[in-house]
C-alpha cells in the first residue's frame, strides 16, 4: 500500500496535519488535496477538536501543484473538471480555526494554500512566492487576490510578475504572516498557538473567525452589522455567562463550548 500524502495526529484538541510528500518537496497532485481536503473536514467535525495545524516539511510547506501532473492537461481538462474549485477550496468550509505553519518554500498553489489558512506561523527558513509566470500560468488558487489584500498591490505585483521570493523578515514585515520564529521552534509555537485557541469557547472562536473573514468580504456596514449579531448571540450561550462570571470570580473559566 503506498504511504499517505497526508499525515493526521492529535495533541489534546489540537489535530496536526502534515503534508507527506517530501520528495516532491510536498507537490500539490490531486490525491495530496483530496487527502487534504479529508482529514480537514474529519476534524473539523470532531467536536474534541479545537484548532487544527497544517505543516509541511523543513525544506518545504508545499512548492507548489503538482507540475509534472499538469504539464500535458488540455483547456478542457481544467476546465472541463473545475481544476482548483473541485478540490482546493475544502479548507475555506472549515469552521474551526487553521493555523498554517510553514518552514522552507510555500511557492505558488502552496503559498495559496498557506493563504487560505486563518494565522499563519512562519519558520524563519519560510520562502513565500508565486513563481507560476516562470512556467507559462498565473495562479490559479487564489493567489493574486489574497496576496494583494495581504500585502498590498505593490509587493503583490513585484512576486506574481517577477517570480522572486519573499523570505520570512519581509514576509512578516509586509502583513503576510502572524509571526516568525527560529526554524527549531516552528512546531512548539504553532502547536502552542492552536492549544490557546482550543481553550477558548468554541462558538466564540469560530464566530470570530467569520467575522474577521468578514472584513474581506464585505463592505464595512454589512461587517460591523454581522459583528454585532454575532456579539449579541453570544449572550445566548452558557460560556459567555462563564467566561464573565469566572473573571469576576478571578478564576479559570469552565468552558462547554455551547
Ligand atoms: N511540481 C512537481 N514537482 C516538483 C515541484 C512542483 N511544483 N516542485 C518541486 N518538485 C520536485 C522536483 O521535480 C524534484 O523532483 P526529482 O527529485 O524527482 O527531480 C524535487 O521536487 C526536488 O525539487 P528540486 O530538485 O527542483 O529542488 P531545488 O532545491 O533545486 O529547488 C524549488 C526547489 C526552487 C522549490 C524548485 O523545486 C521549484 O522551482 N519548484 C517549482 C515551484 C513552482 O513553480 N511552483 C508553482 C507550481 S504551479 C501552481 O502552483 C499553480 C497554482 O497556482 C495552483
Amino acid at each position: 500500500m503506498s504511504e499517505s500524502l497526508v499525515l493526521t495526529d492529535t495533541q489534546g484538541r489540537v489535530g496536526l496535519i502534515t503534508l507527506n510528500r517530501p520528495k516532491a518537496l510536498n507537490a500539490l497532485n490531486d490525491a495530496l488535496m483530496d487527502e487534504l481536503g479529508a482529514a480537514l473536514l474529519a476534524f473539523d467535525a470532531n467536536e474534541d477538536i479545537g484548532a487544527i495545524v497544517i505543516t509541511g516539511s523543513e525544506k518545504a510547506f508545499a512548492a507548489g501543484a503538482d507540475i509534472g501532473a499538469m504539464k500535458d492537461w488540455t483547456y478542457m481538462d481544467v476546465f472541463g473538471a473545475d481544476y482548483i474549485t473541485r478540490n482546493w477550496e475544502t479548507i475555506r468550509k472549515v469552521r474551526k480555526p487553521v493555523i498554517g505553519a510553514v518552514a522552507g518554500y510555500a511557492l505558488g498553489g502552496g503559498c495559496e494554500l498557506a493563504m487560505m489558512c486563518d494565522i499563519l506561523i512562519a519558520a524563519d527558513t519560510a520562502k513565500f512566492g508565486q513563481p507560476e509566470i516562470k512556467i507559462g500560468i498565473l495562479p490559479g488558487a487564489g493567489g493574486t487576490q489574497r496576496l494583494p489584500r495581504a500585502v498590498g498591490k505593490a509587493k503583490a505585483m513585484d512576486l506574481v510578475l517577477t517570480a522572486r521570493m519573499m523570505d520570512a523578515a519581509e514576509a512578516e514585515r509586509a502583513g503576510l504572516v502572524s509571526r516568525v520564529v527560529p526554524a527549531d521552534k516552528l512546531m512548539e509555537e504553532a502547536m502552542d498557538a492552536a492549544t490557546v485557541i482550543a481553550s477558548m469557547s468554541l462558538p466564540a472562536v469560530m464566530m470570530a473567525k467569520e467575522a474577521v473573514n468578514r472584513a474581506y468580504e464585505a463592505p464595512l456596514n454589512d461587517g460591523l452589522l454581522f459583528e454585532r449579531r454575532m456579539f449579541h448571540s453570544l449572550f445566548g450561550t452558557h460560556d459567555q455567562k462563564e467566561g464573565m462570571t469566572a473573571f469576576m470570580e478571578k478564576r479559570k473559566p469552565e468552558f462547554r463550548n455551547k
